[in-house]
């Protein structure tokens, strides 16, 4: 690393991070909305789509299988579940989708959330046929736990569904101690991780647990996972297929037969490099990431910091309190500084949010620099008095 650099970032590991990635033109505050993959991982997809075309898709991918079921097995480990317990899907949307027809849920079932749940994840349960109930949280938005315990006990839900990590906001929902919880009761836990793989402990010991390959993990766009608990295997209600190989793990009778095969690939190897930063001190970084963010937010004058500081993740949303037009904000943070963010509408959590923030998701290779050109260009300009 060049001097230049090292006053740009004092911590020595993660502009490596950013050194293996094709040059961005300015800070890449988005993650939380798709990653920016590594040119190995760039390279290793590529690679495949040419396989495919010199060699044909079938014996491409059969070339491939090894590292695809490396990647497997390694993203099973990250999830906390077996090789043979997880599925590579089109995205987290599409693996909500699968549980909800294959997991034997009886008709009208109620599942329990909280109140900053994935606006889209219930727009499923409600296409689905299955009402919600909401769970009491914390001050934070966290599942209050002791109010689950006696839910559980008492009127206990079909299924109880967390969002780790919440899209909109730093919101990080206690996965690991309602998984406890659910399974003393017999209730059956899932978790949207689409924004916790990659960024948070994802093994939990969840039911089920879905999430995607483009955001926190930085792998190809189009791949998503899905892991279910062992206990449950024989209990899922998959359709066969006379096209399936016999002795394909049922897990993974839920794979589409026709996909991104390249992505896979990709994926494995982004999850490889994962592991290879250690994804304890990617962890770290990440929640050290979004304090130094919020830290170097908190005051800046029209603009409120939505979430406490010291949320353990790098998901920071801001509030406009000037009347910002958030659209044309973001829009100028791309358009005039190369700084991508993303505008969090009320969809995102329409039981908790009434006005949209601009969520800022840095990943570990954000610097001091990078902050203090956010700060820069949110800065709104007072007037000269006359
Ligand atoms: C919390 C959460 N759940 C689910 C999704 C949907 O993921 P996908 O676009 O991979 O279907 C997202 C996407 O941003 C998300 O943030």
């Amino acid at each position: 690393m060049d001097t230049a650099r090292a006053d740009r970032h004092p911590d020595h590991r993660w502009p490596d991070w950013r050194d293996q990635r094709p040059e961005a033109p300015g800070p890449h505050l988005d993650h939380a909305a798709a990653g920016r993959s590594s040119r190995a991982v760039l390279r290793a997809t590529s690679n495949h789509a040419q396989l495919e075309a010199q060699l044909g898709g079938y014996v491409a991918e059969e070339q491939a299988r090894p590292v695809i079921e490396a990647g497997r097995a390694a993203l099973a480990g990250l999830l906390g579940l077996p090789t043979d317990g997880l599925a590579f899907v089109e995205n987290a949307s599409a693996a909500l989708g699968r549980l909800l027809m294959v997991w034997p849920l009886p008709d009208g079932a109620p599942i329990a959330m909280v109140p900053s749940e994935w606006g889209p994840n219930l727009e499923a349960f409600a296409r689905h046929g299955f009402p919600t109930i909401e769970l009491a949280t914390d001050g934070a938005g966290r599942v209050d736990l002791a109010s689950l315990e006696t839910r559980l006990a008492t009127a206990p839900p079909a299924v109880v569904h967390l969002t780790q990590v919440a899209s909109h906001r730093g919101l990080v929902q206690p996965v690991a101690a309602a998984a406890r919880l659910c399974r003393a009761a017999g209730v059956p836990l899932w978790v949207d991780a689409a924004q916790a793989v990659g960024h948070v402990d994802t093994a939990t010991g969840a039911d089920a647990i879905y999430g995607t390959s483009r955001k926190w993990l930085t792998g190809p766009r189009g791949v998503g996972m899905l892991g279910i608990a062992e206990p449950w295997w024989e209990r899922l209600i998959v359709p066969t297929s006379a096209l399936t190989p016999d002795g394909t793990p049922v897990v993974r009778m839920l794979e589409p037969g026709e996909a991104h095969v390249a992505g896979r690939v990709g994926l494995s190897v982004a999850v490889r490099e994962h592991l290879d930063a250690g994804p304890a001190d990617v962890r770290r970084r990440l929640t050290e990431v979004g304090r130094i963010t919020r830290e170097t937010l908190a005051d800046l004058p029209g603009w409120q910091v939505v979430d406490a500081i010291d949320t353990p993740c790098a998901i920071t949303a801001l509030r406009p309190t000037a009347g910002q037009d958030l659209i044309a904000t973001r829009g100028r943070l791309i358009h005039d500084h190369h700084i991508v963010t993303t505008v969090a509408g009320v969809g995102r959590a329409p039981r908790e949010m009434t006005t949209p923030f601009l969520r800022i998701s840095p990943h570990v290779d954000c610097s001091p620099a990078d902050l203090a050109d956010l700060r820069a260009a949110l800065t709104i300009p007072t007037r000269a008095p006359r």
